[in-house]
């Protein structure tokens, strides 16, 4: 079965031609993305208005890319798939009506799907050569998807059963990084920005400087809001601050909180997998630090290549391939309840 997948839930722009395999893994045939980051570093974050203006002229050239390099026609393709929610309204609106008018005059099934839960799958993607062959995740899976918009963390029981287990109360992951960047005069996006700040630091382990939200609850909910006002108060108070030691202690207060969830999640539902996913999965320090938490467990870790770890279509596509369902009528929902899931 092949897919075209659409993507524009916040800045990108992104369309993949995938390819299901009969192993249950997905393969991307073609991919292109136009992202309108450059404005946005220029303003300091994403506006909504300007990212939806951006998308509207680069959708259908993006398509046309998509196609060229997959090297496959319209004629191929058996589905259309795109993000249904959550996201940026007017970012949404276009995929999903592309999407629609696509479906219409091409005959074709169209699925939506759900952005945060396709994080996930970008752990079914294999792109790599038969010798690095990919293994597939074994269920009963934890999925963690740490995000711009999100930190949850999932149960994956089959493609077909899913259960939200807690999440953040107020601000994701990455979304308090980049609030925190902006607050520590780093550039946009505050992720990256702030694991090179952090990489500087050679003040070997530092006191802790700031909280860890919610390290000790007995659930798995999070919380990050609070970080961003220490992070405020702290430099106000010590205004020759190191923004490196900051940085640090800032990743540091993020990954501790992240792993103890995960671990928590662990010790409850006793897993086959660990899946990571979003954004924030690019970070090296959770990287590491996540790899030593499933070799603990003798968990085996799945995160995605880094390219599938932000935004991109090819995960719409293996969503929709493993787990999507086709519907008549397609809407946007820009804030599906993650605890509707
Ligand atoms: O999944 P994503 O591309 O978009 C959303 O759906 O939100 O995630 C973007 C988020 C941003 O907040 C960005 O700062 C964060 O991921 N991010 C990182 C890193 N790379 C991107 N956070 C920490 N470390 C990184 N290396
Ligand atoms: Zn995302």
């Amino acid at each position: 079965m092949r897919i075209l997948a659409i993507e524009t839930s916040c800045d990108e722009t992104a369309v993949a031609v995938v390819e299901f395999l009969d192993d249950g893994i997905v393969k991307v045939l073609g991919e292109a993305i136009a992202s309108s980051m450059k404005i946005h570093v220029e303003t300091g974050g994403i506006v909504p208005e300007v990212a939806a203006r951006e998308q509207l002229e680069s959708m259908i050239p993006t398509i046309e890319e998509s196609f060229r390099i997959s090297d496959i026609g319209h004629q191929d393709i058996h589905a259309i798939v795109v993000t249904q929610g959550p996201g940026l309204l007017g970012s949404l609106v276009v995929g999903v009506e592309t999407a629609k008018t696509l479906a219409l005059s091409w005959n074709k099934p169209i699925i939506p799907v759900n952005h945060v839960m396709a994080h996930l799958y970008g752990n079914w993607i294999n792109n790599q050569s038969p010798e690095t062959s990919h293994q597939k995740p074994e269920f009963p899976a934890v999925g963690l998807i740490v995000s711009g918009g999100h930190a949850e963390i999932i149960l994956m029981t089959s493609h077909d059963e899913y259960k939200w287990l807690g999440g953040t109360r107020d601000d994701a992951a990455g979304e308090c990084f980049d609030k925190c960047a902006r607050v520590l005069g780093l550039a946009y996006p505050g992720g990256p920005s702030i694991a090179i700040a952090a990489e500087q630091w050679n003040g070997g382990t530092v006191e802790r400087l700031l909280p860890r939200p919610m390290l000790h609850s007995k659930n798995l909910d999070m919380s990050f809001s609070g970080l961003k006002t220490a992070v405020l108060n702290y430099t106000r108070t010590n205004p020759d601050y190191d923004v490196s030691e900051l940085a640090f202690e800032l990743q540091e207060a993020i990954v501790e909180v992240l792993v103890k969830k995960l671990d928590t999640a662990i010790k409850l539902y006793n897993p086959s997998s660990l899946l990571i996913a979003g954004g924030v999965a690019a970070n090296t320090r959770l990287r590491d630090a996540l790899d030593i938490l499933s070799k603990n467990h003798s968990i085996p870790l799945h995160i995605p290549e880094l390219r599938y770890c932000t935004d991109n279509a090819a995960m719409i596509g293996a969503f929709a391939a493993l787990a999507g369902k086709s519907v008549e009528l397609v809407s946007v929902r820009p804030n599906p309840s993650m605890e509707l899931l």
